[in-house]
């Protein structure tokens, strides 16, 4: 019988430490990729916590010498990436390591291509347009979190045009990672609930996705199954290292799917969000996730039923459509659970603004690619629709 096969590329980073304490490995790791002048990159929140202090002190006991670059800022801009190259050049760095959540580790995926890769940054927007190598990056997560420790994705913001940049290429790629939960014991109880939603939208993307594949799904199941299991915990009881670590593996394992599976329309119309109105990546996403798997259910009930089962919410007695009832309600519950507000009561958003920004965001969002991705592809019409349902 013909046997139509659909051609497929996974990409992951090539070693992956995980587990408390796994940090301190990082020097051993360094040499093996053949580092010996270290350029970390970090931002100024996590240089406070100590944390950067304690990579660099890593790294200089066992004699690799290090420069830090922690200019970055939140949602990181095209002058995040280009003072980090200068950074980089000024100390003629062989190596990057990049401390940090999600705003860190992108730039640094950027600034370690740049040498190879000298176009102007928009080129990069989109699909495999980053051609060459860059130099090796081990990434150190401290937020649970994006993934991006296990992606070949970056998003950096234009800030000529204000668009948040998507560029997905293998050689963003981080060589390593190394996966400790015991740096994101001193993430406070907001940024817990948004990072943690982000993962979830990860993995219930990642999984409904039209690129959806069979190496894909094993790992969007097990992220969402610990998400479900650990996310209310991990933000009730910040020092519960069980969930802790559960949500750290859930991050992780969510990166490594959606970036060999895809994103989908809540990434999409997340990202004009927190173009426009500065909010943080996870909170975007954890406004539009209700909302957008309501409008998306019909066209893939199926898989949404797999979600709510793996999630606990429903049990195999329930049909599919009772299924997908069950993680809409699910997901407003969690919402509610971790005190994230609706987008009308987010600081800084207001009603003028919105109806003014709402038709680009909408057009933006489609531009971006990710909402093709989704079980149920809108028009600009039903996007607008959708941003104000989560309004
Ligand atoms: N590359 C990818 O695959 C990918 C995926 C999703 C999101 N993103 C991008 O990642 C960025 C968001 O990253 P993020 O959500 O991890 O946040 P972030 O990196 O912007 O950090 C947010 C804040 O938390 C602080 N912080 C970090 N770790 C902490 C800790 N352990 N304890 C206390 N405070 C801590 C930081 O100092 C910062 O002030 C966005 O730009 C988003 O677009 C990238
Ligand atoms: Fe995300």
């Amino acid at each position: 019988m013909a046997h139509e096969s659909i051609l497929r590329r996974f990409d992951v980073p090539a070693t992956i430490l995980h587990g408390g304490g796994c940090r301190r490995q990082l020097a051993a790791l360094v040499r093996e990729l053949g580092g010996t002048r270290v350029l970390v990159v970090t931002d100024p929140g996590v240089a406070q916590l100590g944390v950067t202090g304690e990579i660099v002190e890593l790294l200089r006991q066992a004699g690799v010498s290090v420069a830090i670059f922690d200019a970055v800022q939140p949602d990181p801009t095209d002058g995040n990436v280009a003072a980090g190259v200068a950074a980089l050049e000024a100390h003629r760095a062989d190596a990057i390591v990049a401390v940090g959540g999600g705003s860190p580790i992108d730039t640094a995926k950027v600034i370690a291509i740049r040498p190879t890769n000298p176009q102007p940054l928009p080129e990069f927007m989109g699909l495999h347009k980053i051609s060459k190598p860059g130099l090796p990056l081990i990434a150190i997560p401290t937020t649970a979190g994006t993934g991006s420790e296990a992606t070949k994705v970056a998003v950096i913001t234009d800030t000529t045009r204000s668009v948040k940049m998507m560029m997905l290429s293998a050689p963003l790629l981080p060589r390593a990672a190394i996966v400790d939960y015991e740096l994101t014991l001193s993430m406070p109880k907001g940024l817990t609930a948004a990072v943690g939603v982000d993962t979830l939208t990860h993995g219930i993307e990642a999984y409904v996705s039209r690129k959806a594949n069979a190496l894909t799904d094993p790992l969007a199941l097990q992220c969402i199954e610990l998400c479900a299991r650990h996310l209310r915990t991990a933000w009730s009881e910040p020092q519960n290292h069980a969930a802790r670590e559960g949500m750290m593996l859930a991050a992780t394992l969510g990166g490594m799917a959606f970036s060999n599976s895809s994103v989908a329309l809540v990434h999409g119309m997340s990202r004009p969000i927190g173009a426009v109105f500065h909010l943080p990546h996870g909170l975007s996403n954890a406004i539009l996730l209700p909302t957008v798997t309501r409008f998306s259910v019909g066209a893939a009930s199926e898989r949404y039923a797999t979600i709510a089962r793996t999630a606990g919410c429903a049990d195999h007695s329930a049909s599919a459509a009772q299924a997908c009832d069950l993680l809409i309600t699910w997901l407003d519950e969690l919402n509610a659970a971790l005190e994230l507000p609706r987008l009308s009561k987010c600081h800084g958003v207001d009603r003028t603004r919105f109806d003014a920004e709402v038709a680009r965001m909408a057009a933006d969002a489609l531009a971006s690619g990710s909402p093709a991705n989704n079980p149920r592809v809108p028009t600009a019409e039903e996007i607008i629709a959708l941003y104000c349902t989560a309004w």
